[in-house]
């Protein structure tokens, strides 16, 4: 079956590919043929400017994924007669929220540097606790809870796909914040705390906006957003609420207890405090002017705000009975 190919191309080093552009090709694709074949096949029969990446050829090296169609997804996973019926056409671009080198080759340095923020290796106790002489084993139970993050190829698709990342190139991203977990969630770990610190700061796990994307495009099921939950979750049980999320957190837990309902008018200045507010008032009289600010008497008291009370008093109880059961 012949297929035809759009493939941007860039090229910083020669005058014509100075700036992106896109390229037709036009192969004939076989049964199960991948992407990445087709991309192989064009590149050894008809353009060997054609610049990509790839290895292992098996959803294990990571290194293949590119944008399909407008989707990020590894191409050596992808097979081109499915997806060319799919969306009858065939446009190839490299993975977003990277810069690109040339084609579909994106700069991974960023990414690196990211993960390296994380510390990406266990820090077990600096001395062994007395007694200790054998290795430490650790429960299925236990290592459930980071399985999923272990899985992760580094790929790059989750940042790809990432919607904070789009908007803050700071963030550290899903793919970093996935491998914090691993070993925060390790109950072998000590340096917990002292991470979570970290990752609460600006640009950390506060900054994602749960869209996600980098659960849905994830070829290997790490499930970064549920990483990036629980690493939320644990900073706030370790008391590390210094920081605007942790304090939007526990303005939307205190507005619903107090009024039944999210009390939006209330929340910027509880989330950010007194000075941060008012650097927000430009911002405000925008919302005004297009009437998106939220007014006070539109979150009065719902009616039987008894009745959600006493959800928060039966989750109050089971959390002092979860703390009180011995652990093991
Ligand atoms: S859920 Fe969060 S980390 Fe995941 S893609 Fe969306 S904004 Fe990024
Ligand atoms: S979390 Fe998934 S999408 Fe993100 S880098 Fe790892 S394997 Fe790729
Ligand atoms: S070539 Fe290794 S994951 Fe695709």
């Amino acid at each position: 079956m012949k297929i035809d190919l759009k493939i941007r191309r860039f090229n910083p080093t020669t005058k014509n590919g100075r700036e992106p552009y896109y390229q037709a090709y036009s192969i004939e694709a076989s049964e199960g043929m991948t992407v990445l074949e087709a991309l192989m096949s064009i590149a050894a029969a008809q353009d060997p400017t054609l610049s990509f990446r790839r290895s292992c050829r098996s959803s294990i090296c990571g290194s293949c994924a590119i944008k399909i169609n407008g989707f990020t997804k590894l191409a050596c996973s992808t097979q081109i007669i499915p997806e060319h019926e799919k969306a009858h056409e065939m446009v190839l671009e490299p993975i977003a929220n990277h810069t690109v080198l040339k084609d579909l080759i994106v700069d991974f340095d960023p990414f690196w540097k990211k993960l390296d923020k994380v510390k990406p290796y266990l820090m077990p106790p600096e001395t062994q606790p007395e007694g200790r002489t054998k290795e430490v084993h650790i429960s299925e139970k236990d290592a459930e809870a980071i399985d999923h993050a272990q899985k992760c190829i580094m790929c790059g698709s989750c940042n790809s796909e990432c919607n904070a990342l789009e908007i803050e190139k700071k963030y550290l991203g899903p793919a970093a914040l996935a491998k914090a977990w691993r070993f925060v969630g390790d109950v072998r770990e000590e340096g917990g705390r002292k991470r979570l610190g970290r990752l609460s700061d600006d640009h950390g796990i506060w900054d994602c906006v749960r869209c996600v994307h980098c659960v849905e495009y994830c070829p290997k099921g790490v499930e970064p957003l549920t990483a990036i939950e629980r690493l939320r979750s644990r900073a706030i049980q370790e008391g590390i609420k210094d920081n605007h999320g942790a304090k939007h957190v526990e303005a939307m837990v205190n507005s619903v207890k107090k009024v039944g309902r999210l009390d939006e008018a209330a929340m910027t200045f509880k989330t950010l405090g007194l000075l941060r507010s008012l650097g927000m008032i430009p911002f405000g009289l925008k919302m005004e002017m297009h009437g998106k600010m939220p007014h006070p008497h539109l979150f009065p008291q719902i009616k039987k705000i008894d009745e959600v009370r006493t959800i928060y008093a039966e989750i109050k109880r089971k959390n002092k009975n979860a703390k009180k059961k011995p652990k093991g």
